[in-house]
């Protein structure tokens, strides 16, 4: 088999390469090749340019041609950097209730909520939540999603996060996406444990971190700091063990009341997610700081509230990721391209800052240094969209979905 493939040409070529990290960006900035190729070398990208400029370098590789002959938008594979797709049952239930006008916390405190899917997740045996992650994931990668992060949180007892994050690990062999596991043990105070939430989450990071290490199966370790969850000062113990072992940090923070935010930047989190209560003093903490703000809109859908103050994030200085949050309770649509186009009109987002927030700077919030730009030696992830302008995609609002997926190099969605 050949190594060397040449790809293209592309009408447009969106490499996402030359971009700051933090701050807002204006679509004069968005590095774009007309006509633009792709030289891959087995799961890398080899080069990338003018299509007709790499023609003599692909000829001298020997690389397989892979003609593309109609008009066809190309960008980095999507990156979802927050989700919960491994869980049983439904909470269409909770839905209703919400739509009816119950808020979340009263119905987590009347018996539904996260503890419902906790119930429901522990009662799925190990494969059927194995294939409830690879149809989610298959259904994200044919939007264009090439790496999802997936959380645990709906297991709450060593034994069954375990589970979860097995379920994970055996998901990810299988299918072409690559998922990036994340520990949320501290997702709620699990309601049958008998003790404090600081015993809990003492018997957690003694018990269950160093089994993550071993087994790798985590590098993460993410927390809900909320009222009804964990409190600042609850967490302190836990982010410092974690910060000690090596995991990185990654928040729940001002979902629904600020606080989480101020913990993220304490403890130095890779990132501090939702941020739909966040004030002008979260904002500038996070704008001052190396956390990434990822936006959830889909769980402002879900739930009817407002969105993540993106716009004035950017505008602060501070790096903004948009992911779906994907799960049976807060985001149960798990559409990440809807969601971020969506998140751009409501809050104003030049069509630059919304696809960073799903690609380059997706990536840095999974600390992930290999993708989210299309550029020599990161991998071969890459998605292409049936249009000849890059506008289309946002403006069409995730109808226009991706034709052709490569991952790593292979192309698995598109002939
Ligand atoms: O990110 N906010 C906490 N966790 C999830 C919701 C989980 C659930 O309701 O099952 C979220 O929105
Ligand atoms: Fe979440």
């Amino acid at each position: 088999m050949n190594q060397y493939s040449l790809i293209g040409p592309f009408k447009q070529l969106l490499t996402m390469t030359g971009m700051p990290i933090k701050g807002a960006l204006q679509d004069s900035q968005l590095p774009i090749i007309e006509n633009g190729g792709i030289i891959t070398k087995g799961d890398e990208i080899y080069a990338v340019g003018h299509f007709s400029d790499l023609k003599k370098e692909a000829q001298d590789l020997n690389a397989k041609p892979i003609n593309i002959d109609s008009d066809l938008v190309c960008l980095p594979g999507f990156i979802d950097a927050h989700t919960h797709i491994c869980f049983g049952g439904s909470r269409a239930n909770d839905y209703a209730l919400r739509n009816a006008g119950k808020t979340y916390l009263e119905i987590a405190q009347s018996g539904g909520g996260i503890w419902d899917t906790v119930t429901q997740t522990r009662k799925s045996s190990a494969e059927k939540l194995v294939t409830g992650i690879k149809d989610r994931a298959d259904r994200h990668l044919h939007q264009g999603v090439t790496t999802i992060e997936v959380k645990s949180g709906y297991g709450l007892s060593v034994e069954e996060e375990l589970k979860m994050l097995n379920a994970i690990a055996t998901a990810n062999k299988t299918i072409a996406a690559d998922l990036i596991p994340t520990c949320l043990a501290a997702h709620m105070m699990p309601k049958d444990y008998k003790g404090t939430p600081e015993e809990y989450l003492s018997e957690i990071s003694t018990t269950l971190f160093p089994i993550l290490k071993e087994e790798n199966l985590a590098t993460r370790i993410d927390a809900f700091l909320e009222e009804g969850a964990y409190s600042a000062i609850s967490i302190a113990p836990y982010f410092k063990k974690a910060k000690e072992m090596g995991f990185d940090i990654t928040v729940h923070a001002d979902q629904f009341s600020t606080g989480g935010s101020a913990v993220a930047v304490e403890y130095g989190a890779i990132s501090a997610d939702h941020l739909e209560a966040s004030t002008e003093t979260e904002i500038q903490l996070l704008a001052n700081s190396n956390v990434i703000a990822t936006a959830l809109p889909g769980a402002s859908m879900g739930l009817g509230c407002n969105y993540t103050p993106a716009r004035r994030l950017l505008d602060a200085g501070a790096s903004v990721a948009i992911a779906s949050d994907w799960n049976p309770g807060s985001a149960p649509m798990g559409n990440l391209l809807i969601q971020a186009a969506v998140l751009g009109t409501f809050e104003k987002l030049s069509n630059t800052e919304v696809l960073s927030g799903i690609t380059y700077r997706a990536a840095a919030a999974l600390g992930l240094e290999d993708r989210g730009k299309i550029e020599t030696g990161f991998l071969a992830d890459f998605i292409a969209f049936p249009t000849h302008n890059y506008k289309e995609i946002l403006y069409q609002q995730g109808m226009l979905q991706p034709t052709m997926v490569w991952k790593k190099g292979r192309l698995v969605v598109g002939q």
